[in-house]
């Protein structure tokens, strides 16, 4: 145990050194590329990553929920969502992270998942509206600027009483993340309430948060 606390700081660190590909969709998708490789097997090193992203998944998605992941990588998330929720759509700018995700759909038989390969938000249809939205280790890479506008289209794409959840890493840890300061801010700038903050496992961090 004590040498995954070293891991995790060593993992968050090196997110940081995509701090300047935030907003930069082209940088995202070659790094990705890359990373698609050996992205799950990289975070099924810290089994903390999986367990308070479950239960982040697990406070926010109910049964019968039309559910949307941004950011859904290989779906480490979506297909947790979809074990709950009624319907799973998972967003994501990287091809090869998706494809990693179609196949476990395939392999798996899952029935009630969806992916669009694009950019968030503009990548989803019009008129689309979801229960609850999830998103993990994905706001990082969007520019602080860009963050504070992006919380209101996540607001406007959510039922009243729609359900947010949010996993990541600290902004107080790893400059690249939120700070609990700017995610709060920029929560109540967009019109969520019910913010609530919960810090778990040394690095990582869990946000949830209701439309009115
Ligand atoms: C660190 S991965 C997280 C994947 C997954 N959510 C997880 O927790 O395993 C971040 C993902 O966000 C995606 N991403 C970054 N910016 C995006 C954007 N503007 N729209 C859609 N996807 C984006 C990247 O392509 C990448 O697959």
């Amino acid at each position: 145990m004590s040498l995954l606390k070293p891991l995790r700081r060593l993992y968050i660190k090196s997110t940081d050194l995509t701090r300047s590909y935030q907003g930069r969709d082209t940088k995202l998708v070659a790094f990705y590329k890359v990373w698609s490789r050996c992205y799950d097997f990289s975070i099924g090193l810290d089994p903390a990553y999986r367990r308070e992203l479950k239960r982040m998944i697990a406070s926010v998605v109910r049964s019968g929920d039309t559910s949307l992941d941004i950011g859904c990588g290989t779906g480490i998330s979506t297909l947790l969502a979809s074990k709950i929720a009624e319907h799973v759509t998972g967003v994501d700018l990287s091809a090869d992270m998706l494809r990693k995700l179609e196949r476990k759909i395939r392999r798996r038989g899952v029935d009630n998942v969806a992916t669009i390969c694009g950019r968030f938000p503009e990548a989803l249809p019009e008129g689309v509206s979801f229960d609850s939205i999830i998103s993990s280790f994905a706001i990082v890479h969007f520019t602080p600027e860009q963050r504070k506008t992006l919380y209101q289209r996540i607001h406007g794409l959510l039922v009243r009483h729609g359900r947010l959840g949010l996993f990541s890493a600290r902004g107080e840890i790893a400059a690249s993340f939120e700070t609990r300061e700017e995610v709060v801010r920029n929560l109540e700038l967009a019109g969520f309430n019910g913010i609530h903050i919960e810090d778990v496992s040394d690095i990582y961090r869990i946000v949830t948060a209701e439309k009115p």
